[in-house]
């Protein structure tokens, strides 16, 4: 097949290594044994950020980026124009950086344990390159602490090589989001319908049966709790799974691959993964038929 662009080759590259495929397959399979079925699920879901209604990985990548290029800024500095007393503030730009690279590093595992097998390699491969970008910050940083935070050549090299690594890691982080869609709000783009729509005869509807239809081409989710009727969107915010095929919970349905829940009432999320809400539909009962508009898509109240 004709690559074409260079994202398209490096992306085929790694996809095509199998020892990537076989040892990310492997490594997926434990996280989720260890973070997905165990007790420790609320500590995954606290880490993908659905509290904060927002993925936290990339919020904390930002940090290493930010202080690390802080970093060789002052390291230029300092070697070029001989401010050896900025010694002390590289070190703490630079720590600083490794720490947020490390709790970073963590939420990524915990986002990457839950993506799709085309993304599986690249967010590996992404993960590996990322972290060795920070052991060599961890070793620049050691060697300015032996040398009493004296700045030289030595200790301001594996920083440099490692900036580099840095950035290599994050073109591949950007390839995860903007050509493969890892972690996008799988209903960014949904719209109406606008004006009260009919669906289905309210008998048709069985009682407590999550039921998806598909009106005006936007795919809905009608639960049926007696007389009441919810109205949401039928696609999982988080990775896009049907949400006919949940399980009920009170007035919450609970996704069928990674269980986020998200409510009837208002689609917002109860629990995690999932960081965006699901649309939200308000319901009529008209003529013995169920009807519907849109109320909310994405973040935003519809104007209608
Ligand atoms: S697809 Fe992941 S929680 Fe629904």
């Amino acid at each position: 097949m004709q690559n074409r662009d260079f994202s398209e080759a490096l992306d085929a590259a790694i996809t095509g290594n199998r020892l990537n495929r076989t040892v990310s397959k492997k490594l997926q399979r434990l996280l989720n044994k260890i973070f997905l079925e165990g007790p420790l699920r609320p500590l995954k879901n606290f880490a993908n950020g659905s509290w904060l209604e927002h993925p936290l990985h990339p919020l904390l990548t930002d940090v290493p980026v930010g202080a690390w290029t802080v970093t060789i800024l002052l390291y230029l500095a300092a070697l070029l124009f001989g401010m050896n007393e900025l010694g002390i503030a590289i070190a703490l730009a630079m720590g600083l950086g490794i720490l947020a690279a490390l709790a970073a590093i963590a939420t990524g595992f915990m986002d990457w344990m839950d993506v799709d097998p085309t993304e599986l390699s690249i967010g590996f491969t992404h993960a590996v390159v990322n972290s060795f970008g920070t052991l060599l910050f961890i070793v620049a940083w050691a060697l300015l602490f032996i040398a009493q935070w004296q700045v030289s050549v030595a200790n301001f090299i594996p920083a440099l090589v490692g900036y580099g690594v840095i950035a290599g890691g994050a073109y591949l982080g950007g390839t995860l989001v903007f050509r493969f869609g890892t972690m996008i709000n799988r209903n960014a783009y949904r719209s109406g319908p606008k004006e009260f729509t009919p669906v289905v005869a309210f008998e048709d509807l069985a009682d407590n049966k999550p039921t998806r239809f598909v009106v005006q081409g936007q795919p809905v989710l009608l639960v049926r709790h007696g007389q009441r009727v919810y109205a949401i969107g039928a696609v999982c915010s988080h990775y896009g799974a049907p949400l006919e095929q949940g399980t009920i919970h009170g007035s919450t349905i609970e996704c069928p691959w990674h269980y986020s829940r998200f409510s009837l009432e208002d689609g917002s999320v109860k629990t995690g993964p999932a960081t965006a809400p699901v649309p939200l539909y308000e319901t009529d009962v008209k003529d013995d038929k169920i009807w519907i508009r849109v109320l909310r898509v994405a973040q935003t109240v519809s104007p209608h």
